[in-house]
């Protein structure tokens, strides 16, 4: 037997820009691949591309009829014309739509139309996730994943064998249902970082307002050129520290929440549930903003610009000057700017730290408990040294004033960071944190009252009770009624559930 028998056959329909990085890297990954065109003769794969010389060129009917796994990497639009008269000969076959949208679509996916058109072959959604580029390019790509769904559970298995060869990831989503969600995927543009960047954009553009208000129309502070360092320092400073609070805010309300109802059975708010799963992307947009300011800083550190941080210098000129009169100028900076200095340069390298441990290769070192002490205690840590550097900034103003104090905006930055971590405390102290733990052990305050209740505000929720030895789905009386709390609650996604008067009418796929 040669060498070439010995290789596992697989088919690619279509010659483009994915069939031929997909046959390159099939063939390197031990595959013998053939490629199936509707116009073999006018093509010359191996003009294209050299290492496509072991890649035999078929019609689109041999390479179906050689081969018992198929690639189909076409265009969607041009599926239907490709496949109607093949319909027979794919019958048993493993297809595999490689296909993206241009638009997401919740209502059905390609893959599911595919199968439809070719009903007796077994169709799996998977590589659509992987460009053409990274197909060619990337061999060294074991942590790419490649989502694969199918109804055919054999199918799925042979797929995910063919992508571990392939060095990449294979990630099993079941039926071809999940070809929906499979091909949004690549539609995503950054969907968790969307919220974040709004709210750290609005809360730049309410601090940089205010300042202009401050410096150029209440009072004539400073020139026009200061806008765009000095000024625009400032409102990145404080939108920095407003974020990092935001970030350690989340999980104070997530414990009211969780005293309020006396129990850690019960969803949070979808507002709450946002915010928790996006502190990662707060936590980062914070970092980065305080990085721009302390390299706005450091690069504009001087007497001038931060006149209150150094002892003024005060040259006396004699009147009759009848020799040279030599000024020797050199200003140290007070306590007040070491002081600020080193909390702030403190409080970085805490943050620099913090952001370490969250890149993969420093993540995967760390145990739960590392990680919870790098996350949350030192993400305190650098917030309360935050607050600190800010407070030695604005506190001679503030003792010498305390009637202007609410005029500052050194203390109008600091009043959320001070509430953050005055909550946070809060919930430290012993009595608070027992209570809070023996909740979250799992002790509820009411035990006899129906979790179905805390639940109820289903319409808002996406949740639906469900009764599962019945099998059928209940009104909000009946979930407010459930007895010995035997009702599993089911999320069905928010646009699911549509709550008409006080009963539940559902529209469940
Ligand atoms: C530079 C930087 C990088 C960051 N990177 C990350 C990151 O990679 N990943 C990340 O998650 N955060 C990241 N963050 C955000 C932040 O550091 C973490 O979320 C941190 O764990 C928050 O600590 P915490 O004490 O406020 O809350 P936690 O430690 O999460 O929670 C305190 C308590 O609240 C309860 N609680 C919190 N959330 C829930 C919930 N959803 N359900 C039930 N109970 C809950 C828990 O019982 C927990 O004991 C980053 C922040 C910064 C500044
Ligand atoms: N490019 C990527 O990075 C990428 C990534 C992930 C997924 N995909 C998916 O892979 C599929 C192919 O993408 P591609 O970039 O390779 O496209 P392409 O370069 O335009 O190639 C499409 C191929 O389809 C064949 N085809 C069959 N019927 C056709 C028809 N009626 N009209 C035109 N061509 C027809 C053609 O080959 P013959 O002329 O030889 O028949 C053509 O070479 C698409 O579904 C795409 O969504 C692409
Ligand atoms: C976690 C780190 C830091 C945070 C959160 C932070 C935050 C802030 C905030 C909110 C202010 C505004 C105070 C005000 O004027 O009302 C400020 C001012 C300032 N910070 Fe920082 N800072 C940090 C680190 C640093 C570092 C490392 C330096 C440089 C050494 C620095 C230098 C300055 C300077 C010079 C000002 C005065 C700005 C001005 O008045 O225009 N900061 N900082």
């Amino acid at each position: 037997m040669s060498s070439k028998e010995q290789r596992r056959r697989v088919g690619i329909l279509g010659t483009g820009d994915f069939a031929r990085a997909l046959a390159k890297r099939l063939f390197f990954s031990g595959y013998d691949v053939i490629l199936g065109s509707r116009k073999p003769e006018k093509k010359a794969m191996s003009a294209i591309d050299q290492c496509l010389c072991n890649v035999q060129l078929l019609s689109v009917e041999e390479c179906i009829k050689s081969a018992s796994i198929i690639f189909l990497a076409v265009h969607f639009d041009n599926v239907k014309e490709l496949l109607t008269e093949h319909v027979e000969k794919l019958e048993g076959k493993i297809l595999i739509d490689v296909s993206n949208r241009d638009r997401p679509s919740s209502v059905t996916s390609n893959a599911e139309l595919v199968q439809k058109m070719v009903p007796s072959c077994k169709v799996v959604k998977a590589f659509n996730v992987i460009s053409a580029y990274a197909m060619e390019n990337d061999y060294n790509s074991s942590s790419k994943q490649v989502f694969i769904a199918s109804n055919c559970e054999g199918a799925r298995d042979v797929v995910a064998n063919i992508a571990k060869d392939m060095n990449f990831r294979p990630v099993d989503f079941g039926g071809l249902f999940a070809a929906r969600r499979i091909e949004k995927h690549p539609l995503r543009l950054f969907p968790e970082w969307r919220g974040p960047l709004g709210f750290a954009v609005g809360v730049f553009n309410a601090w940089l307002l205010y300042l202009i208000y401050i410096y150029y129309i209440a009072e004539s502070k400073y020139q026009w050129e200061q806008l765009f360092v000095k000024v625009l320092n400032k409102a990145i400073c404080m939108t920095g520290i407003t974020t990092l609070s935001v970030t350690y805010l989340a999980s104070s309300f997530a414990t009211v929440f969780q005293i309020y109802y006396g129990t850690k059975h019960i969803r949070f708010s979808r507002w709450l549930d946002k915010w928790l799963k996006n502190r990662k992307q707060l936590g980062l947009i914070s970092f980065a903003l305080i990085s721009i300011h302390v390299i706005m800083s450091v690069l504009i550190m001087s007497p001038t610009y931060f006149s209150s941080w150094y002892h003024s210098t005060e040259i006396t000129v004699p009147v009759n000057l009848t020799a040279p009169f030599k000024i020797k100028q050199g200003t140290w900076m007070n306590w007040k700017g070491e002081a600020a200095c080193l909390v702030g340069i403190i409080a970085y390298v805490v943050l620099c730290f913090i952001c370490a441990t969250t890149f993969p290769s420093v993540t995967d070192t760390l145990n739960w408990r590392e990680w919870r002490f790098a996350q949350s205690k030192m993400g305190h840590a650098a917030l309360l040294l935050s607050v600190g550097h800010v407070l030695v900034m604005g506190l001679p103003g503030w003792l010498s004033k305390p009637h202007l104090i609410y005029k500052s905006i050194t203390f109008l930055c600091s009043i959320l960071p001070w509430i953050t971590l005055l909550l946070k405390l809060l919930f430290s102290l012993p009595c608070v944190d027992r209570y809070v733990m023996k909740l979250r052990k799992g002790w509820e305050r009411h035990e006899n009252k129906c979790r179905a209740d805390c639940v109820r505000p289903v319409k808002h929720e996406g949740y639906v009770a469900i009764d599962m030895n019945a099998g059928k789905r209940m009104s909000c009386q009946d979930a407010c009624a459930c007895p010995d709390d035997k009702i599993p609650m089911m999320n069905i996604g928010g646009s699911d559930c549509d709550c008409a008067s006080d009963d539940l009418v559902l529209n469940v796929p």
